[in-house]
């Protein structure tokens, strides 16, 4: 079915100057941007779009390296967007990522792990409403 998904290039990756790669690997798979921004995250922009993980031991670095640079938060969309964006990635730690894959090419640590994607149509939903209002998506008829 064709989904929609959030997908972040995280600020090692802006710093990198590797926004423009990541985007290709999107658009070549077949993902069609239908919105994007850049934006320096807050403090509690950021704490909220984790607040699943505030528990989590590395909650705290995790907001800290996330709010440390600028981001390009974008809504991806296509066949199976959200699983087809997660085979992009790879693996969450970019030392078990698949060769070929965004991690394993652009990262260097768990922490630090270049781009983050939604991990499900219902959490796609939510991170999408997060960022975007329903007029900054922008339907691609051609
Ligand atoms: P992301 O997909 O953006 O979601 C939460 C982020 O926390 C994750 O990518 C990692 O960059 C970071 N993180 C750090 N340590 C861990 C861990 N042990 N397990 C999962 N995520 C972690």
């Amino acid at each position: 079915a064709v989904e929609r998904t959030l997908s972040i290039i995280k600020p090692d990756a802006v710093a990198k100057n590797v926004i423009g790669d990541i985007v290709a690997r999107f658009e070549k798979a077949d993902l069609k941007v239908v919105a994007m921004k850049m934006v320096h995250l807050s403090d509690e922009q950021a704490g909220g779009f984790y607040a699943e993980h505030k528990e989590r031991p590395f909650f705290k670095d995790l907001v800290s390296f996330m709010t440390s640079g600028p981001v390009v938060v974008q809504v991806l969309e296509g066949e199976d967007a959200v699983t087809k964006n997660r085979d992009l990635m790879g693996a969450t730690n970019p030392a078990d990522a698949a060769a070929g894959t965004i991690r394993a090419d652009f990262a260097q640590t768990i922490d630090e792990n270049a781009v983050h994607g939604s991990d499900s149509t219902e959490s796609a939903a939510r991170e999408v409403a997060y960022f975007f209002s329903d007029e900054e998506l922008c339907p691609r008829t051609r």
